[in-house]
């Protein structure tokens, strides 16, 4: 079950912060930039944004480079709870399959705030990935 619920306050910082990196995205092939900002268990925020690449599939979605800065940053042991997501469309955008097998990784509950097709959304990770993949 997931323990977190977005406080008004958390969410506002989260999108702020998320806002901000989205400033950094690195998007010229699909001009859609995007920005994350993850809150940790601890209680860090730390940010991405999307970086793309000239051959496509080596572009990095902004949800991962939020996560994998919070490894380097904090460390293996870092967990999500929860993550928000925005671009500069405001179109609907939830995590891509790929991150989504990420935010489990290091957030097994983790909260993922989003737009979707109505407007703003949250849903826990195991609801956008059932029975994610573990090693263990
Ligand atoms: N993208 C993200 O950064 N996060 C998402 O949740 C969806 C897609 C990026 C990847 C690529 O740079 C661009 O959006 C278009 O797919």
């Amino acid at each position: 079950m997931p323990s977190f619920r977005f406080k008004r306050r958390v969410r506002d910082h989260l999108v702020e912060a998320a806002r901000r990196a989205m400033k950094n995205a690195y998007a010229p092939y699909s001009k859609f930039r995007v920005g994350a900002a993850l809150l940790t268990t601890d209680g860090a925020v730390v940010t991405g944004c999307n970086v793309e690449n000239a051959s496509y599939g080596a572009t990095n979605c902004a949800e991962r480079t939020a996560i994998f800065s919070a490894v380097a940053q904090l460390g293996p042991q870092m967990k999500v709870e929860a993550i928000a997501v925005v671009n500069g469309r405001n179109a609907p955008c939830s995590p891509c399959g790929i991150c989504r097998q990420v935010i489990y990784e290091f957030g097994p509950h983790a909260m993922v705030l989003f737009r979707g097709v109505k407007g703003w959304k949250t849903a826990p990770i195991e609801k956008l990935l059932p029975e994610g993949f573990r090693l263990k």
